[in-house]
């Protein structure tokens, strides 16, 4: 049996073009995948064929959120300061707490529930240091039905009150990890090597990351150049690489499968490196207020062509909605106009949208399979409530009406694979 979406459709195109179809039929076959999408008039109906009405609604491709921590989910507005206090008062003791593992699958739980109330469909995440703990979130994120990129946070120098594991032990973990999660035919987990960033990190720790993604050809996530204090702790720690890029650079940690978050403070050298070597710079606009980090200049990055990402970063980032981030990433990029007597370069809509759908899928290299609406790829789908028939037909409009009147509104049901995995239809 097909299913059949009656609705208004935002389908992401590339950076300035966003397609809206109203009226839409978007039919889904017995294996979720899309196989047609048209206008309702032209759309042949089966009397075995499922047809869900959803006129009072927009359906866009789920989201994708690149950055994020699951154990931070219950710190979310609580902690307060800047990075490294926060780091070290209140995260680093919640992310101990991880050893309990039925604190880690309730936490688990709520997080990746959340983010699918939200339309979120795929979440690249880092998980707290213990080996149990990441088994346990890629099983609740199996059994949710989220696509997820998950590693345990890999700390090899103690940061806090014991929260570290020695080398050949992460060693021996990522391995497992891999095997496990990885290395199976569900497609819909994979393993992402996390060193920490490297005010937790020995050069050691960095240069097996980064053989280890080599030699299984993964994703690897950290963070760089967020805070100013966060540049100090770097030449103290590593003080023989010329700066902060470099020590991920000279690791072999950069490369074309590497997010990086943040990035605020990067000179013309260290964005050079990052350009050349194609990493992803991961935009995280709610956290980096919510820590007083500082203003990314995205739009200066993207003049000069970096590779670029968006991550609500929970908790530093208060919201797992995607739509949050995306409105929180058009009022920074005025914010940062306005500081910078920039004004006018302030990114659209369609860009933000972009930035959380298809151009998420791009870096993850899986555009072929989510992230957009077209035949062939998978169903992944976030369905809002939203009276469009008053709206203008032009889809910049509609995406503004989306994200700064909806931004904090659950979807009404979210689909991956075809089958819906929060909410109802
Ligand atoms: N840098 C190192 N660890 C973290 C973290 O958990 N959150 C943020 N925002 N920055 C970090
Ligand atoms: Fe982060």
């Amino acid at each position: 049996m097909k299913t059949i979406l009656r609705s208004n459709f935002l389908n992401p195109v590339n950076h300035d073009v966003c397609d809206f179809l109203p009226d839409y039929c978007l039919t889904i076959d017995e294996q979720g995948k899309i196989v047609s999408i048209e206008p309702f008039a032209l759309t042949s109906i089966n009397e075995n064929d499922r047809l869900i009405e959803l006129n009072n609604c927009v359906i866009t491709p789920g989201l994708i959120d690149l950055h994020s921590h699951l154990p931070q989910y219950s710190a979310i507005g609580i902690g307060k300061g800047t990075l490294l206090s926060w780091l070290s008062n209140y995260i680093i003791p919640l992310e101990s707490k991880f050893s309990n593992e039925k604190f880690a699958h309730e936490q688990s739980v709520a997080f990746f529930t959340e983010a699918l109330l939200y339309g979120t469909t795929t979440i690249v995440t880092y998980c707290s240091i213990h080996r149990n703990s990441t088994s346990i979130a890629f099983e609740t994120a199996a059994a949710l039905g989220i696509r997820a990129f998950i590693g345990n946070s890999l700390i090899d120098l103690p940061n806090g009150p014991g929260y570290f594991i020695p080398l050949e032990t992460i060693k021996s973990d990522i391995e497992y990890l891999l095997k496990k999660y990885h290395l199976t035919n569900s497609d819909k987990l994979s393993y992402i090597v996390s060193p920490r960033y490297a005010g937790s990190c020995t050069k050691e720790l960095m240069n097996y990351c980064a053989n280890f993604a080599k030699m299984n050809d993964l994703f690897i996530q950290t963070h760089l150049a967020e805070n100013k204090s966060e540049l100090e702790l770097m030449k103290k720690l590593h003080p023989e690489f010329d700066n902060y890029t470099g020590i991920y650079a000279k690791t072999g940690l950069l490369t074309d499968k590497t997010f990086l978050a943040h990035c605020i403070y990067l000179d013309q050298s260290e964005l050079a490196m990052i350009q050349k070597a194609g990493s992803i710079v991961c935009h995280c606009p709610t956290s980096n207020r919510y820590l007083s980090s500082g203003i990314m200049p995205l739009v200066n990055y993207q003049k000069i062509g970096l590779r670029i990402g968006l991550g609500t970063d929970v908790a530093a980032g208060y919201s797992l909605s995607l739509l949050n981030e995306a409105k929180e990433a058009i009022e920074t990029s005025k914010s940062y106009g306005i500081s910078n007597d920039r004004n006018g370069n302030d990114i659209s809509a369609t860009y933000a949208f972009y930035l959380s759908t298809k151009g998420a899928a791009e870096n993850l290299k899986m555009s072929d399979k989510v992230g957009s609406i077209q035949i062939g790829l998978d169903a992944d789908l976030a369905i809002f409530e939203m009276d469009c028939s008053h709206e203008s037909p032009i889809a910049e409009d509609i995406l503004r009406t989306l994200i700064y009147k909806k931004f904090n509104q659950t979807a009404k049901a979210v689909m991956i694979e075809g089958e819906c995995v929060s909410g109802t239809l």
